[in-house]
């Protein structure tokens, strides 16, 4: 049986009280929108169809490529939305299966239960239900012996259908060739909407028996309204992205104070200490150290890496790679194996060689290190000249004095030294000590020298 997914996006999100479209709001670093998107993943037509208001441009930018768009010229309810999509989908499938895109917590596995059920059901229509205390302002499930009867919205409900604990999820499953004629039989509410929820009561009363497939997990239900449901649905994620990397292998010390993005891969045996903030497409090895009071955004770290109170974005670090606290390592950042960055060091756009050290309070922008080098207290790279960032090239066993200025554009060759306190305005070359302001050449490095920098 064929089956297409369309997912309803063109409700104003009145609520969410924002200037970013509801769907586009994001939880766990990844927008509301492709929860959904994600879930119908693999479930009947390669692409869902999407409908979304006449002003959605931003979410058709954001999710290019991924569905098809169709427009609801004007929001006359969750029926109409469907209507909508009629010229598209009518004629393509068997089934047809309509969720709301704000309900991101939803499993898979849910939608392909409501599917089942409902290719073996001789009626038009399955939907999903759930039994909770606290209604959330769901429509209520009325049954008549045990029968579905009707969905009726809590605005529209009487005292004692307020009492009734059967919810509406709003996921259904329903015949293509049906569905088409049912929705134009949809009364206008006295809200002025067309309400897609009265399906329910037009198959019944056409005498067919409507499926229901029960939620337990009351979890999964939650619709996005407003920003306090966000902030639900950010810790039931919280949860249960923690949960499933300790059960990979990674301890997590304090889970309820870790915040791990969708999309972040962690490997096993890593510690991640309390406050960590783990974000974007950020990729981190086998037994790491991370935090506390750590934000890494969209960073590659090797395996056996510290990193203690600092903020990483868009860097690479090689395995062995030992930082902080307080570090900064902007966009380009890359760190070959067994770098050591002690506190306050910020590196951006560089290379930094294998097993070089910067213990200290040191800046390197726009700079290309060699391996072994050591990069004392306070060391500059002053790469910009007011106009433009130009670029700093440091050899093999380079040794830095503390308190160095780099002024770029500068090449220092390998096992130069620099004297405490340099400024550094001309090329050094190789084997060569310079001292002073400016710096000027010295003597030749002894051999002894270097070799005492080697661990
Ligand atoms: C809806 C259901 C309710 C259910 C609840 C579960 C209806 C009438 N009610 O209520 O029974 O318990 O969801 O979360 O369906 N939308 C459009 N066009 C419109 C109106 C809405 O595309 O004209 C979209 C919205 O963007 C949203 C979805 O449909 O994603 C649901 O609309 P919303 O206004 O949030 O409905 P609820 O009041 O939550
Ligand atoms: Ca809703």
């Amino acid at each position: 049986m064929k089956l297409q997914s369309i997912l309803l996006a063109a409700g104003e999100g009145t609520r969410m009280k924002s200037n970013l479209p509801k769907i586009l709001h994001p939880l766990a670093g990844k927008a509301l929108i492709r929860y959904s998107l994600d879930a119908v993943k693999g479930i009947g037509s390669p692409k869902p169809v999407i409908v979304i208001g006449r002003d959605a441009g931003m979410v058709e930018k954001t999710i290019q490529g991924e569905a098809e768009f169709v427009i609801q010229e004007k929001r006359l309810g969750t029926a109409d939305a469907v209507k909508s999509a009629r010229k598209r989908v009518e004629g393509t499938c068997d089934l047809v299966l309509v969720i709301y895109g704000d309900m991101p917590l939803l499993k898979k596995q849910t939608l392909e239960r409501l599917v089942e059920k409902q290719k073996n059901n001789p009626g038009p229509l399955t939907i999903a239900t759930m039994h909770l205390d606290d209604s959330h302002g769901f429509g209520r499930v009325v049954r008549e012996g045990g029968e579905i009867k009707e969905i009726i919205e809590e605005a529209h409900a009487s005292g004692k259908q307020k009492e009734i604990k059967e919810l509406n999820v709003g996921a259904y499953c329903v015949a293509e060739k049906w569905l088409w004629p049912a929705l134009e039989k949809i009364p206008v509410s006295p809200k002025g909407e067309y309400y897609l929820t009265d399906l329910v009561g037009i198959a019944s009363k056409e005498g067919f028996r409507v499926e229901a497939v029960q939620i337990l997990d009351s979890e999964e239900a939650i619709g996005i309204n407003n920003r306090v449901h966000l902030a639900e649905a950010e810790a039931i994620l919280r949860k249960r992205i923690n949960q499933k990397w300790m059960l990979e292998g990674v301890t997590i010390i304090d889970p309820e104070r870790t915040y791990i993005e969708a999309d972040v891969q962690i490997g096993q045996d890593t510690i991640v200490f309390p406050n960590s903030h783990l974000k974007g497409q950020t990729v981190i090895g086998q037994n790491c150290e991370i935090g506390p009071d750590t934000i890494i955004t969209s960073t590659e770290i090797g395996n056996s890496c510290k990193v203690l109170s600092s903020v990483l974005d868009y860097a690479i670090l090689e395995d062995h790679v030992t930082m902080g606290p307080y570090c900064h390592l902007r966009k380009d950042a890359h760190l070959a194996k067994g770098v050591h960055m002690g506190n306050f060091g910020e590196v951006k756009d560089s290379f930094l060689g294998e097993e070089t050290k910067m213990g200290h309070f040191s800046y390197i922008g726009n700079a290309t290190i060699g391996k072994n080098v050591n990069i004392g207290a306070g060391t500059i790279t002053c790469n910009f000249d007011g106009r433009s960032k130009n670029p700093t090239e440091i050899g093999d066993d380079v040794f830095i004095g503390s308190d160095t200025m780099l002024v770029a554009p500068l090449k220092i060759g390998k096992r130069a030294r620099t004297g405490a306190g340099s400024v550094v305005t001309r090329d050094v070359p190789e084997d060569t000590v310079v001292v002073g302001v400016p710096a000027r050449h010295l003597r030749k490095v002894k051999k002894e020298e270097t070799e005492s920098q080697e661990k």
